[in-house]
C-alpha cells in the first residue's frame, strides 16, 4: 500500500466528498440519497474511504457486499486529481484483505469493456474475466464479469 493512503470505514460525515468523487467518476452516478440509505441500513454492504495522511482529505471510496462467503465489488472510485498514485490499488487491496479475514472464497465484479484503467487494476490483483453481461449499462455498453478466488 502506498505511504500516501489511509483506508478506513466510511461514515456519514464523508458523504459529501464521496458524492463529489462519484459524480466525477461515473456517467450514471449513485445518488446521495441511495448512498446515505445504504451506508446506514445495508448490513451486507461495506463502505470505505481513502484519505491523505496529513490533511485527511478524502481521495477515493470503495463499496462491496458480502453474503455468506461471497463478495461483490459494487463500486470503486478515485478523485480524478489523485489517480495513478496507487490509491485505487490500496482501496482494492483493503477489500481483498477484509474478504480474506471473513473467510470469503470469491470476489466478483462487473466492469465496462472499455474501462482500460479499471480492467488493468483488477487484472493486476488476480481478477480474471469469466463472462460478459450484454448491454449491462444504461448506455448499452457490455460489462465483463470478473472473478477472484481466494
Ligand atoms: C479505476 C480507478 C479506480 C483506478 O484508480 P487509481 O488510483 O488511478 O489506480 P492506481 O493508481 O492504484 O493504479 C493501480 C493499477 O491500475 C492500473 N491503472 C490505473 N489507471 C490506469 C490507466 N489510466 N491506464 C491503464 N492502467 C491503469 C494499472 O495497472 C495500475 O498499476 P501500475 O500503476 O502499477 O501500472 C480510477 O481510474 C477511477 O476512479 N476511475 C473512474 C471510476 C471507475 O471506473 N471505477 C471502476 C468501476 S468498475
Amino acid at each position: 500500500m502506498s505511504a500516501n493512503v489511509l483506508v478506513m470505514p466510511m461514515t456519514m460525515a464523508d458523504l459529501d466528498p464521496v458524492i463529489d468523487i462519484v459524480n466525477a467518476s461515473f456517467t450514471s452516478p449513485w445518488s446521495k440519497a441511495w448512498m446515505a440509505g445504504a451506508l446506514q441500513n445495508r448490513d451486507d454492504c461495506f463502505f470505505s474511504v481513502s484519505k491523505l495522511p496529513d490533511t485527511q482529505q478524502i481521495t477515493g471510496f470503495a463499496v462491496y457486499s458480502f453474503v455468506i462467503d461471497q463478495a461483490h465489488v459494487m463500486n470503486i472510485g478515485v478523485d480524478p486529481a489523485f489517480r495513478k498514485q496507487g490509491i485505487g490499488a490500496a482501496l482494492l487491496q483493503a477489500i481483498i484483505a477484509e474478504v480474506d479475514a471473513k473467510n470469503g472464497i470469491q470476489i466478483t465484479l462487473e466492469v465496462r469493456k472499455s474501462n482500460v484503467a479499471a480492467l488493468a487494476l483488477y487484472q493486476a490483483h488476480k481478477f480474471d474475466v469469466i463472462g460478459t453481461r450484454p448491454r449491462y449499462y444504461k448506455d448499452g455498453e457490455d460489462a465483463y464479469i470478473m472473478l477472484r478466488e481466494s
